[in-house]
């Protein structure tokens, strides 16, 4: 009991004697506890991280909504690990708005903003649109649409134009220049290699109508066919093949009579019902006519209807019945624009056409119907018209 009584006067002369030694001085924690110490032990508290006055120990921080709040030193951390920012600037962000109008505000608003049309940054804002003749010019995306509409475009791959001229020359001119080279010559699209039309007339025929269909398919190629009415009602089917693959149906009468020798009602009855079948066959008309023999007269020639295609490459292939010399014949005599005559009631033709088809290709023609090659060739080919080639 003594000692204990000892101890106790001990402490409180230790407590009683630290006026003697100095001031006390109040210092505070990072985390909010403050404490009372001799003034000569303050440096010493300080260095271990204490702070001589409240105010350094707690520190103003910025929520993304725009909320602020004033925390110990020690709780910031937690904060910016939660999302707080250490500074307002860091909470708040400009924005722009596509007419070039911008606002600055709390990055928790700025989903909003961009949902309603704004962008984070300038640069999105705007576009550079480019004129026909080469020109630049940087708008507002609201600006955009009233440009275009005056001939401006958003691609500057759309405001330039390859032309050509023969011999594989090209050139490559803004939109606004195209009109005067065209006018030198140069033309808006590639030369094209020199096309011919392989026409058969007096089918279909079945078998051999289908085999040349094989061939001009495997090679991508088209020919017409001047179709009887009489062979089409018993072949319906070919001729639908050839005009799905692209073939042009033309009519070759109904029964193959010499047109001079008819008479005008003759001459309008095998037009029409030939004109029938080929509609019965694939839903629509013939486009072009060949008449038998390639005899036509006035009258013919105003009943047709259609323009009348005649040949310029007269195979023969009816009299000669030989593969070898019908194709011989069409490879020394074809040239560009050329109209070639064959029939498709004739094996050997349909085998000289295994020769032609691949042979023309490889030599760089095209194999295109009647009225393509009309058109390519820049002929407007009229009802009732002959043509013999273009
Ligand atoms: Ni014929």
């Amino acid at each position: 009991m003594k000692k204990w009584v000892a101890g106790g006067l001990v402490f409180l002369l230790l407590v009683l004697a630290v006026p003697a030694f100095g001031a006390a001085v109040t210092i505070y924690a990072p985390d909010g506890r403050t404490a009372i110490v001799p003034e000569e032990e303050v440096s010493a508290y300080l260095a271990a991280g204490w702070y001589a006055t409240f105010e350094e120990t707690i520190k103003t921080i910025y929520a993304p909504d725009g909320r602020f709040a004033s925390v110990f030193l020690a709780d910031v951390q937690g904060y910016m690990d939660a999302g707080w920012y250490g500074s307002y600037e860091e909470t708040i962000q400009t924005i722009y708005a596509p007419d070039g109008r911008t606002a600055t505000v709390f990055l928790a608003e700025v989903p909003e903003y961009l949902a309603a049309g704004w962008y984070g940054s300038y640069e999105e804002t705007i576009k550079m649109l480019y004129a026909p003749d080469g020109r630049q010019i940087s708008v507002y995306l609201t600006e955009v649409n009233s440009y275009l509409a005056v001939g401006w475009f958003e691609n500057r791959d759309d405001t330039i134009q390859t032309l050509y001229a023969p011999g594989d020359r090209t050139v490559t001119v803004y939109k606004s220049q195209v009109p005067s080279f065209v006018a030198a010559g140069w033309s808006e699209t590639p030369a094209l290699g020199p096309a011919v039309a392989l026409t058969f007339d007096d089918g279909p025929s079945g078998i051999h109508t289908y085999s040349i269909l094989d061939t001009l398919s495997a090679y991508g190629a088209k020919a017409t066919f001047f179709t009887l009415g009489s062979q089409v009602n018993a072949y319906p089917g070919v001729v639908r093949r050839a005009k799905e693959l692209g073939c042009e149906i033309g009519s070759h009468t109904y029964s193959h009579p010499n047109l001079n020798t008819c008479s005008t009602s003759k001459i309008q009855t095998e037009i029409q019902s030939a004109a029938q079948a080929i509609r019965n066959a694939t839903g629509a008309g013939p486009t072009v006519f060949r008449p038998p023999y390639g005899n036509h007269n006035a009258t013919v020639r105003s009943s047709v209807g259609v323009p009348l295609i005649l040949w310029n490459v007269d195979t023969l292939d009816w009299k000669s019945r030989n593969a070898q010399s019908v194709a011989a014949h069409v490879l020394s005599h074809a040239s560009d624009g050329d109209i070639i005559l064959m029939h498709d009631i004739y094996g050997s033709t349909a085998e000289a056409v295994k020769i032609i088809v691949p042979a023309l290709v490889q030599r760089g023609f095209r194999l295109v119907t009647v009225s393509e090659l009309a058109t390519e060739k820049g002929y407007a080919m009229n009802a009732g018209k002959v043509y013999y080639g273009f």
